[in-house]
């Protein structure tokens, strides 16, 4: 049988666990917002129109951050739309999705369903089509007490207290020819210092992500990230990240080792990042905000047809894309000194964990299962990975490891989490597992998600087929050792009570 070996140390750190990176986008796309989160008239939607069913399925997907109004359609995107009263609200043709948006569900709505899914808001800004003077209005109008006329709008909208929002993205996407208001990297360099500025100014406690490449195989990457920051460097906090896979065009075994990609990515944007910072000669590092991962096989978007809540990107995800999911979410946790805030795209049916009819059910795709699991149990800090594993060959990667890990551990609560990931798609891996300094003091638990058929899929008329099975892990050796087989194509998690003998 093949082995791979972990050995795990508590004083060998990455980084503390930041919970923003447990967050997921909302974007007024397809049927995320319309008939997915809102949709008045369903036997489960409350006085406001949000379905129920899917606020229970959110708080238990876990997700402590959203990211709104978009993606994409922020960039063509007028926020007074959206507030008010409903009757007032004009709709308007989404550009970006060519969708008819009837603006019932706007800022109000949202801010009132973060309250209601206990989430914490991540708001974008329109740098598209618009500029520094709306975004430092939509400042004022969110986050300024009163006594001003967009605050006072506010509270005339019924929203006395300020909502408070932290977190700002400056527009999305902005190096991508698709984007209503693409620019090029100096443009919106200068945009995003102005922006920030001006945003800064109306409330200073606020925090800016500005944006980075859509992804690492664009052609300006690297070059982008570098011009973008030499302009923002000091009025930025956050460079995002974005990245999607699919196997739709890419063979298992590549598809498989996107987490290794993703690692890459994120090495070179650090790198690019501390490359301006010290051309700056800088004090104060950029951390990344990852405000858009996921797995995505339908990127030929045929368009809406000026329709409400068009079908858009209704991805059916399979337990290989639950393992691929689940092993970018490692990636994340791997890079926990550097990158702070991350987005599973989206939340709901674009690409979305969580599934809907409209006036029907609602139910959780397979990827819900490693994103819940990893939201709920990550905690503490990232220990450094020191893993040995056998090696495979793939045409997109070259050489990769079978075996990927990463590893938790929560000082407070006493509980090591190992997260691990088999890539072999037909043999198990037998995983030997060494703690130094940690004394197991019970029995641990091992969670799989793996099936025979990897092309398995929850669906409206099945929506259980694909769940997670778990065991009592074997008694530990008293040395701190512990061995566990990984079952071919499958991510696992691995819970061990452990104590630090003082
Ligand atoms: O998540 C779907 C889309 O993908 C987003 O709108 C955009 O930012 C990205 O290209």
């Amino acid at each position: 049988m093949k082995q791979a070996s972990l050995v795990i140390d508590p004083d060998f750190t990455v980084g503390d666990i930041d919970h923003r990176l447990f967050g997921a986008l909302a974007e007024h796309m397809g049927r995320c917002i319309y008939t997915g989160i809102f949709e008045p008239g369903h036997p489960t939607a409350d006085e406001h129109g949000f379905r129920a069913d899917v606020v229970d399925l959110v708080r238990e997907l876990g997700t402590t951050l959203v990211r709104y109004p978009g993606g994409n359609f922020v960039s063509g995107y007028r926020w007074e739309d959206g507030v008010g009263p409903v009757n007032n609200r004009p709709a308007r043709l989404d550009m970006a999705w060519q969708s008819r948006e009837p603006n019932t569900f706007g800022l109000n709505e949202f801010h009132r369903w973060t309250e209601l899914t206990r989430q914490q808001p991540m708001m974008a800004v329109n740098l598209g089509t618009r500029g520094v003077h709306e975004a430092a209005d939509l400042v004022e109008y969110c986050n300024h007490p009163g006594g001003s006329a967009l605050s006072d709008l506010r509270k005339a909208h019924g929203r006395p207290t300020p909502f408070g929002i932290k977190l700002w993205c400056l527009g999305n996407e902005m190096d991508g020819p698709w984007q209503i208001g693409h620019k090029t990297a100096y443009e919106y360099g200068r945009l995003a210092r102005e922006a920030a500025t001006a945003m800064k100014s109306i409330d200073p406690s606020i925090e800016v992500v500005a944006c980075g490449s859509s992804n690492g195989n664009m052609p300006t990457f690297g070059d982008w990230e570098a011009t973008v920051l030499s302009e923002c460097y000091d009025e930025t906090d956050y460079l995002s990240l974005h990245a999607y896979y699919g196997q739709g065009t890419q063979d298992l075994g590549s598809f498989l080792a996107s987490a290794a990609h993703m690692d890459a990515f994120i090495d070179g944007v650090i790198a690019t990042a501390d490359h301006v910072r010290a051309k700056l000669r800088r004090r104060k590092r950029i951390q990344l905000s990852f405000d858009e991962w996921n797995v995505w096989y339908t990127d030929t978007f045929k368009g809406g047809d000026w329709a409400k809540a068009p079908r858009l990107s209704e991805d059916n995800f399979n337990v290989a894309d639950a393992v691929v999911v689940g092993n970018m979410f490692m990636s994340l946790l791997r890079h926990a000194d550097r990158v702070a805030v991350a987005c599973l795209a989206q939340l709901v049916n674009v690409l979305g964990p969580i599934r809907t009819q409209p006036d029907g059910p609602a139910w959780k795709q397979t990827i819900f299962h490693p994103f819940a699991l990893t939201a709920a149990n990550a905690r503490g800090q990232v220990l450094r990975n020191t893993l040995r594993s056998p090696r495979y060959e793939t045409t997109e990667y070259g050489d990769v490891d079978l075996v990927d890990t990463v590893v938790t551990y929560d000082a407070e609560s006493g509980q090591l989490v190992v997260f691990a990931v088999n890539r072999d798609t037909s043999e198990p891996v037998a995983l030997h597992l060494a703690h130094r300094d940690l004394k197991c003091i019970g029995p641990g638990s091992h969670t799989v998600l793996a099936d025979k058929d990897h092309q398995a899929m929850n669906t409206q008329a099945d929506s259980h087929r694909v769940e997670v099975r778990t065991s009592a892990t074997d008694p530990h050796d008293p040395r701190g050792e512990l061995d566990v087989l990984l079952e071919p194509l499958s991510w696992s998690m691995l819970r061990l009570p452990v104590q630090r003998p003082s």
